[in-house]
């Protein structure tokens, strides 16, 4: 097997120096036209293929950006890549999609393999309120940008405020007539999971209803499947203790509450109402087209990835931001009254 060509034996092939075939390779507008021709000639001759790895350790980073999610089954996650994506395709970067699977080993070896490759700057969804690997990270020089998460003033960071999402959910429920309500959600540790609950009690206060009037199904995650057993147990409560309403913190569970409910022949809203987080596009395409608290997920992803870029790129005039995006109810079958 012939070894492959290297940047001497092209700058050998074509007569020029080393300097040479890296100004055609990173700068050709500095070499003059016949050079850089003679250049790509022995390039092809010799069927030499640049090594982006070794560049990019030279360079110092790499032109891929991180991006860690919580859960890549989760829709609400690759619309929000696809934001990321639009952004650094702008800027000449790639991304690499890791999923945590909200579990913190995964999230630090994800971590870690990032920095080995230099990777451009890490956008994540972190599981816990502080991991010390990402305060590692960015004392080592790996930029990192929260998404879907707040963070202190020490780094940037694209959220939505989920307490106010949480208090638009509860408080159209009220409206509706509601006066026992679920709160559908977990593990509680999800800061995004806690801030619904908060913004759900503050509604029901403002209503003048007691604590009481949010009762908690605590779930294990945040999908489908837990929602369906979140229903399981609404479903055997007696039915003058069973809550009226469910608001869920995010749409797999209110789908999979949806889901159940339907399989016991339960009327929705009838029986149930049901409010979800996100507006995937599956909430609305749902057999009982779900209300749900609307998160601007391509929005996010574009704004994480243009923050990280400007710290990366203008390191000296970059200013750390929090930026925050408004919820929006969409309001559907799954709470009107029929
Ligand atoms: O990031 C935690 C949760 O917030 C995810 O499940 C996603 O649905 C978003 O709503």
């Amino acid at each position: 097997m012939t070894e492959s060509a290297s940047v001497i034996d092209v700058a050998r092939q074509a007569g020029v120096s080393l300097g040479t075939v890296s100004n055609v390779l990173n700068r050709p507008e500095r070499v003059a036209p016949a050079t850089r021709q003679r250049v790509l000639r022995a390039i092809e001759e010799l069927g030499f293929v640049r090594n982006e790895a070794a560049r990019q350790l030279r360079a110092g980073r790499s032109r891929t950006i991180g991006l860690i999610v919580l859960d890549v089954r989760n829709p609400f996650f690759t619309d929000l890549a696809a934001g990321v994506e639009g952004a650094a395709e702008e800027a000449g970067l790639s991304v690499i999609l890791c999923n945590s699977g909200d579990n913190m080993s995964r999230e630090d070896h994800y971590l870690s393999l990032l920095q080995e490759q230099r990777a451009y700057g890490i956008l994540i969804t972190p599981i816990s309120r502080k991991n010390g690997r990402i305060e590692e990270l960015r004392e080592h020089g790996t930029p990192v940008v929260f998404v879907d998460r707040g963070s202190t003033r020490r780094q940037c960071s694209v959220s939505v405020d989920d307490v106010a999402g949480g208090d638009l959910a509860v408080a159209h429920l009220i409206r509706q007539g509601h006066r026992r309500i679920a709160f559908v959600g977990g593990p509680a540790s999800i800061n995004q999971v806690a801030d619904r609950l908060a913004g759900a009690r503050a509604a029901a206060r403002a209503a003048g209803l007691p604590k009481s009037a949010i009762s908690l199904i605590r779930t294990p995650g945040l999908n489908v499947t837990a929602g369906r057993r979140a229903a399981e147990h609404l479903a055997g409560l007696p039915a003058g203790a069973r809550p009226t309403a469910a608001f869920c913190a995010n749409d797999l569970l209110a789908l999979g509450v949806l889901q159940e409910m339907t399989r016991r022949d339960l009327g929705v809203p009838r029986e149930l109402a049901i409010v979800g987080y996100d507006d995937i596009d599956f909430a609305a395409a749902a057999a009982v087209p779900l209300t749900s608290v609307r998160q601007p997920r391509a929005q996010l992803g574009q704004a994480a990835a243009e923050l990280l870029i400007d710290e990366v790129s203008s390191p000296d005039s970059h200013q750390h931001r929090q930026v925050v995006f408004e919820p929006e109810l969409i309001v559907r079958d799954s709470t009107t009254r029929a």
